[in-house]
């Protein structure tokens, strides 16, 4: 059923073939360097691009900018203890500023962090303090087909094999990132989550849950999980969310905002450091690199975010764009996740090698076909790997109609039929940092 109407709208163009062809040589056949007003169907990111309500834009008026004791902030702590359960918030500007408070305060050089998949920005952070992500994704979670329920959850095994070799005296972090994002966006169940807890216990480790899609994953876990059938969405994230020491949240994903993160914890002793840090890299602690308006959003999406109504709307949406891709003979991640569709690029286009970037040249003609622009997480994302190539379709909440998802689909099965005709890419010029390649990379078409 859908839950919402529109009462702001946005044009939005699509671009001649020739413009689409000269903006994607333009762009180094990268489409993190396309002008977003040659886009057509944005779904590049789900972070900070979806639409607010109205009790959003209402309460941006009412925004406090004060520099210290701002209202707005008073509201977000009531939201996220209302929401989430925790009693002190540290604010950041958005997930990563999170992620530096946090994880520099919990690791030093040396150190392990494990964690179901680490998202980019983690694994660079947890780097950044001179320590080593380890991801512990369930066997099966790059299964493509499976209908495992979870297939975000966290390998206890394998992250037990990681202690046994490194000692637990070299592991003081365990992460939950729920849903996983960088495995296909699949939920966490409630039961894993007790059991990461368990084991954090065990090897006297700080357990922090990546709760960036903390609705969506409620969400999952009440159609999926029969302790939970029938229960309300914000009990089941309080329940969820309540087995860690900390959260880190980046309110442009389930905070339904355009900016903003933050901190939480009831632990008096961490909630004090994180301060002092964010003081350093964010701001004073009642707006932490926020304006007070986009904190009061913030508080509000938070709040919108368990809605029932919302989050049935939100994943039957994703479920229902998954659908017209399938029925279109496009080759997907079973079954979705929560804030996107991802494309088996391997399937997709089967005469390209992985050192022939299949992903990204899928990622190029999507755009020049459609003026769809997804991006790629396989072999150019993430060298040196072998991770399936495929391309990730995200979703920008209360944004997008079924009618975009017919173009997309349509786009996409066009590409298909035209497949033995798509060249793969070479690389021209790449940062020296080669994991976060994607982002500036430049390439060109490589004819075989
Ligand atoms: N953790 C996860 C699981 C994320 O997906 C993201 C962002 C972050 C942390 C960082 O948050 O962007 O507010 O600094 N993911 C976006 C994406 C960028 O497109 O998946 P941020």
């Amino acid at each position: 059923m859908v839950a919402y109407k529109s009462k702001v709208v946005e044009r939005i163009r699509l671009p001649s073939r020739d413009r689409r062809e000269r903006a994607l040589a333009e762009a180094g056949y990268n489409v993190f360097d396309l002008d977003a007003e040659d886009v057509f169907v944005d779904l590049l990111t789900d972070s900070g691009t979806g639409a607010m309500s109205d009790a959003q834009w209402a309460a941006l008026l009412r925004g406090d900018e004060s520099y210290a004791g701002s209202r707005s902030f008073a509201e977000l702590e009531s939201a996220v203890r209302d929401v989430m359960g925790f009693e002190r918030v540290v604010p950041t500007h958005q997930g990563r500023g999170a992620e530096n408070v946090l994880y520099g305060t919990l690791l030093e050089e040396g150190d392990v962090a494990l964690n179901n998949t680490h998202f980019d920005t983690t694994r660079a952070h947890v780097a950044n303090q001179g320590a080593d992500p380890v991801d512990c994704p369930v066997e099966g979670a790059h299964d493509l087909e499976s209908d495992e329920p979870f297939k975000g959850n966290f390998s206890l095994e394998r992250a037990r094999s990681v202690v046994d070799e490194v000692g637990t005296e070299r592991v003081p972090l365990v992460i939950l990132t729920v849903t996983n994002n960088s495995t296909a966006g699949q939920p966490v169940s409630v039961e894993n989550t007790r059991r990461v807890r368990a084991f954090a216990d065990e090897i006297d480790a700080t357990f922090v849950v990546d709760a960036c899609r903390f609705a969506e994953n409620a969400g999952f876990v009440r159609r999926r999980e029969d302790e939970f059938a029938g229960a309300d969405v914000d009990e089941i994230a309080r329940e969820q969310l309540g087995y860690a020491d900390a959260i880190v949240m980046s309110g442009k994903k389930d905070g339904l905002a355009n900016a903003g993160g933050f901190v939480a914890t009831d632990d008096e002793t961490l909630f004090e450091r994180c301060k002092q840090r964010a003081i350093l890299y964010e701001g004073f602690p009642t707006y932490g690199g926020m304006s007070g308006r986009d904190i009061a959003a913030m508080a509000t999406g938070l709040r919108e975010a368990v809605d029932a109504a919302y989050v049935a709307d939100r994943l039957d949406g994703v479920r229902a764009f998954a659908d017209v891709l399938e029925e279109a003979g496009v080759p997907i991640y079973t079954p979705p996740g929560g804030h996107a569709v991802y494309l088996d690029a391997g399937a997709a286009l089967p005469h390209l090698s992985a050192d022939e970037f299949p992903g990204q040249a899928l990622v190029c003609e999507l755009y020049r076909e459609g003026g769809v622009r997804g991006v790629e997480l396989g072999s150019f994302a993430f060298p040196d790997t072998d991770r399936p190539e495929l391309v990730r379709l995200a979703v920008p909440r209360r944004t997008y109609h079924a009618e975009h998802f017919e173009h997309v689909a349509e786009t996409a099965a066009t590409v298909l039929e035209k497949r033995e005709a798509v060249d793969g890419l070479e690389i021209t010029s790449e940062p020296e940092n080669r994991e976060l390649r994607h982002f500036t990379a430049s390439l060109e078409p490589n004819p075989s």
